[in-house]
C-alpha cells in the first residue's frame, strides 16, 4: 500500500495540495486524472521522493522499487541501447561486481577467511541478478524494444542518435526491464504509435504490481484501471471504476449536485424575499434577523459552475430593539 497522509504542498507561492490524503493498495491499477494543472504530475513526484511535502507524508514499504516515467523527457546517456539498458536497470552493475568477485575468488585458497566473505557476497549478488532476470535479460529486452516499435539492430545502435520520443520509449523500456513494484506512469502514450501502444497495453495487463498512470486517453485508462482518482482543489478523490465509469460517477454527482444547488436558490430567493420584505418593520425583526444569520450559515453546494453559485449581500437593518 502506498500511502499519502495529510499532504500539503505550496510551489512557487501556488497551494497545489491541501490536505491531501489517498491509500493505493497493493497491486491496484490507479488512473490519475485531473485539469491541466491541478498537480497530478507533483503528485508522482512526491511519490517517487523527487520533492518533499510541506507538511505529510507519503510511505510503502520499504523494499519497494518504484518505476517512474516521467511526462517531460530526459536524456537517457550515451551508449550502445542495450548496455544503456543494462546499466540503467543496475544488471551493468551487478555484472561487473560479479566478474569482479569471481576473479577474486579464483586466485584464493580454499577455506580461507576472505574466500568465505567474497562467496557469501557471490550468492547475494546472484539473487540481485536473478532478481532482474540476467539470464533472460537480453532476450526480454529485444522483447520489449520490438514491442515499443524499434527495429532489430537497433538495440546496437547509440541511444543519443534516437529523436526525443524514442528517448521517452528507451526510458520506458528500461523501467519496465527493471521489474518495479510500483510502476507510475506519467502520460505513457504520448510519445508512442497505435501499434506500440496496444503492445503496452498488453504488456501492463499482465503487470502484476502497483500501477498509476496518468494519461488523457480514455481508451488506455478505460483498459487498464480498475479504480480513477482525481485531483482538484488541493484534494484527491478516488472514484470506483476505470475512466468511463468515473466519467458516468462525476456527471451523475454533478447533476445531483445542479439539482439540490436549484433547490437552495429557492430556499435562498424565498428567505430573502421575507427578508427584503419585513427588514423595516419592527413587529417581524428577530425573525428577519434570525433569517439572515441562517443565510449566512447556508453551505452551499458546489456545481459545476462554481460561479453560478448565488451569492446575497444584505446591507445592516436597524434594530428595533424589540429582539
Ligand atoms: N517546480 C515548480 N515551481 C513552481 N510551480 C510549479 C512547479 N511544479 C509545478 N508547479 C505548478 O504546480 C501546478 C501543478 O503542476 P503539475 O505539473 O503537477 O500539474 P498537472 O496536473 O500534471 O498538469 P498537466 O495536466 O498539464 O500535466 C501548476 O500550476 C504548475 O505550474
Ligand atoms: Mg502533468
Amino acid at each position: 500500500m502506498i500511502r499519502c497522509s495529510n499532504i500539503s504542498l505550496t510551489l512557487g507561492g501556488k497551494r497545489i495540495f491541501d490536505n491531501l490524503n489517498l491509500a493505493v493498495p497493493t497491486s491496484s491499477r490507479m488512473g490519475v486524472v485531473g485539469d491541466n494543472g491541478a498537480g497530478k504530475t507533483t503528485l508522482f513526484r512526491l511519490i517517487a521522493g523527487e520533492i518533499s511535502p510541506d507538511r505529510g507524508e507519503v510511505s510503502f514499504p520499504s523494499r519497494w522499487r518504484l518505476g517512474y516515467l516521467p511526462q517531460d523527457l530526459v536524456e537517457v546517456g550515451n551508449a550502445p541501447l542495450m548496455e544503456l539498458l543494462k546499466e540503467k536497470t543496475g544488471l551493468a552493475h551487478i555484472e561487473r561486481d560479479l566478474n569482479e568477485v569471481r576473479n577474486r575468488l579464483s586466485g584464493l585458497k580454499p577455506h580461507s577467511r576472505e574466500r568465505t566473505s567474497l562467496l557469501d557476497r557471490h550468492d547475494r549478488l546472484v539473487v540481485s541478478y536473478e532478481a532482474l532476470d540476467g539470464y533472460g535479460f537480453e532476450a526480454m529486452a529485444a522483447k520489449i524494444l520490438k514491442g515499443l516499435g524499434f527495429r532489430s539492430g537497433d538495440e546496437k545502435r547509440m541511444s543519443g542518435e534516437f529523436s526525443g520520443g524514442w528517448k521517452m520509449r528507451i526510458s520506458l523500456a528500461s523501467l519496465l526491464l527493471s521489474r518495479p513494484d510500483v510502476l507510475l506512469l506519467d502520460e505513457p502514450t504520448n510519445h508512442l504509435d497505435t501499434e506500440s501502444m496496444e503492445w503496452l497495453e498488453g504488456y501492463l495487463a499482465s503487470f502484476q504490481g502497483t500501477l498509476l498512470a496518468i494519461s488523457h486517453d480514455r481508451r488506455f485508462l478505460d483498459k487498464l484501471t480498475g479504480v480513477t482518482v482525481e485531483i482538484s482543489g488541493g484534494m484527491a478523490r478516488p472514484y470506483p471504476g476505470n475512466f468511463s465509469e468515473y466519467v458516468r460517477k462525476r456527471s451523475q454527482e454533478l447533476e445531483e449536485a445542479e439539482k439540490l444547488a436549484k433547490k437552495q436558490e429557492k430556499e435562498i430567493a424565498r428567505t430573502a424575499s421575507f427578508i427584503e420584505r419585513f427588514r423595516y418593520k419592527a413587529s417581524k425583526a428577530a425573525q428577519v434577523q434570525s433569517r439572515i444569520r441562517a443565510l449566512e450559515k447556508i453551505d452551499r453546494v458546489e456545481t459545476a459552475e462554481a460561479s453560478r453559485r448565488v451569492s446575497m449581500r444584505f446591507p445592516p437593518c436597524p434594530r428595533s430593539g424589540l429582539e
